[in-house]
């Protein structure tokens, strides 16, 4: 930076002082132009391996956009250009990115399935596991048959270094990894699936590593049935899917042309499907279940929160501050709309916080008469300051991954209230690591809630269980956000991480389970035993025979 200072220099008094002539001026100012433009260029070295990326997140869900916005941030402070496909578009994007607007994917889910009265009667069809796979195959498509999408994939002289893909249990998108001719990585917004892993590794084994989204704790012989019985259903399900090659026929569709038009060679999709070089997990040994993965599935759990916590609005802040038995916060997260839940549910609800003595801040849609008064509504909530705030002593949640992970960053206990898709996975997680309770949607759940409420405050169990997890998420040897970036630019400057490539990929699964060994030592000792056994007969037989000449003999 001290080079920098010459140019700030008075030229006429530099003249002046050193008794230059105009050309010994000239001269100078060139040589002060020339230094400073290697300084700015030593400066902006890093600018200078800037490398395209394309990020393909299109989930129309607001908290999938936070994890997507995360990304983005900290690959374009790394001086990265990112065009990101996305259904939460910003007026303004971040310096260095340019946005694909598939917002329209919004109308593939049906608000009105999301509703918490369909949920507390049970008459919500999100929770089948086969509707969200399809859900995700349409979005899939959707979002590539996008107009600006395919003006994008169409361009043919738009290239990129590398491309990430998130990863909602539909595979299409690795097939964009053809027409660009650069690595691929997988985004995963869950715990580490079985499904996602199986792209860099083996099989899992469902004795111990669990469905992602699965409640079970690896105990019981009635538990690890189904966990098997879960992933025959799902594997029957891929099987169907072969059968009905949904993903493959996207891929020749709607990539193959591009492809062709490229001029490139086309690789059949499963070749694409285990060809992926990194996944990079949404997950952490201290938010999730513990499990032995593959080199190339990397954990950033925890990248998208902001280190620099925003301060809270002079308001609010002023409730936080002046709430001096602590401040409940409850929330139900971004999809689900308080507003569906029913009128009676909310009296209850406000009868019950009114009972308490603590500050309750509700983040609710609308406005509700009647409210007691340590009870606030937040038509918008911003969530991390709130948890940050030392007076925030509980927070109600529904569960999703995004504020569990926030629970144990800012450490607070938690009860959840888990509505649907892994939010019960994941307040079963919390609940067994020892900083949750859980409590069940139901119309009288507002008197649940008060047991868990005096149960957590008054027992120091859980905030000393929250210390003790705060160790380990808060000391990795890099903080998650550094991490992802040094792993993306890892995989675009070794081609793809082929050393960090599974083994198991480039091996069939018979002989992956020794399917061969063991016929073939099974085959041998067979063998072994008939020629045993017939060996010993002809013995017998003989011996026999030899008995009865010598018995003729001697008569
Ligand atoms: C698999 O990925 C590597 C590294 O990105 C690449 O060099 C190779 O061409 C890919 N293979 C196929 C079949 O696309």
């Amino acid at each position: 930076m001290t080079y920098v200072k010459p140019n700030s220099f008075n030229i006429k008094s530099y003249k002046l002082l050193a008794g230059f002539g105009d050309s010994d001026l000239k001269t100078m100012t060139r040589r002060t132009l020339f230094i400073l433009l290697l300084t700015i260029n030593i400066l902006a070295l890093p600018l200078t391996e800037a490398y395209k990326i394309l990020l393909v997140s299109p989930m129309p869900a607001r908290s999938h956009s936070i994890l997507g916005d995360g990304l983005v941030r900290h690959l374009s402070q790394a001086g990265h250009e990112i065009t990101y496909i996305t259904a939460v578009p910003h007026e303004k994007p971040m310096a260095g990115v340019k946005e694909i607007d598939v917002s329209s994917n919004f109308r593939l889910f049906n608000d009105s399935e999301i509703s918490l009265k369909l949920f507390l009667n049970n008459e919500s069809k999100m929770g089948s596991m086969t509707i969200m796979i399809d859900l995700m195959a349409t979005l899939a498509e959707e979002t590539l048959k996008h107009s600006s999408v395919q003006k994008l994939l169409e361009n043919p002289t738009q290239e990129f270094d590398v491309i990430i893909g998130e990863w909602m249990m539909y595979d299409l998108y690795v097939g964009l990894s053809a027409i660009y001719r650069c690595p691929y990585i997988w985004f995963s917004s869950v715990d580490p699936h079985w499904k996602v892993l199986r792209s860099i590794h083996e099989m899992s084994n469902p004795v111990y590593v669990l469905d992602s989204l699965s409640a079970n704790t690896p105990l019981s012989y009635y538990q690890r049935l189904q966990e098997l019985g879960s992933l025959i259903k799902q594997i029957l399900f891929n099987i169907n899917s072969l059968v009905n090659p949904r993903e493959n026929e996207d891929y020749e569709r709607i990539l193959v042309p591009i492809i062709r038009k490229r001029g490139y060679p086309v690789p059949s999709f499963e070749e694409l499907r285990y060809n992926v070089s990194l996944v990079l997990g949404n997950s952490h040994e201290s938010l999730g279940r513990t499990m032995a993965l593959p080199a190339n599935y990397i954990n950033i759990g925890g990248y998208h929160i902001d280190t620099n916590v925003k301060p809270l609005p002079e308001e609010l802040k002023k409730i936080m501050d002046n709430a001096k038995h602590g401040v409940i916060y409850f929330s139900m997260g971004s999809n689900l709309n308080s507003q569906t839940m029913p009128d009676e549910l909310k009296q209850s609800f406000l009868k019950m916080f009114g009972s308490l003595k603590q500050t309750v801040l509700w983040k609710f849609e609308d406005d509700l008469p009647n409210k007691p008064n340590n009870v606030h509504i937040l038509k918008w909530a911003p969530q991390p300051s709130i948890l940050n705030h030392p007076n925030c002593i509980l927070f109600i949640t529904h569960g999703g991954l995004l504020s569990t992970t926030e629970t144990v960053h800012f450490g607070k206990p938690i009860i959840g209230i888990p509505v649907f898709g892994d939010q019960f996975s994941n307040i079963d997680k919390a609940v067994a690591k020892g900083y949750a309770k859980r409590v069940d949607l139901s119309y009288t759940m507002a008197d649940d809630i008060k047991i868990a409420i005096d149960d957590i405050l008054g027992d120091p169990k859980y905030n000393a269980k929250l210390k003790e997890l705060s160790i380990v998420y808060h000391n990795r040897a890099v903080e998650p956000a550094k991490n992802l970036v040094h792993w993306v630019e890892f995989v675009v400057k070794t081609g793809g991480a082929r050393h960090l490539r599974s083994p198991a990929l480039d091996v069939p699964r018979f002989k992956i389970l020794c399917l061969d060994l063991i016929f073939i030592i099974i085959a041998t000792l067979y063998i072994i035993k008939i020629s045993v056994t017939f060996a010993f007969k002809k013995i017998i037989r003989k011996m026999k025979q030899f008995n009865k000449s010598d018995k003729k003999k001697q008569n």
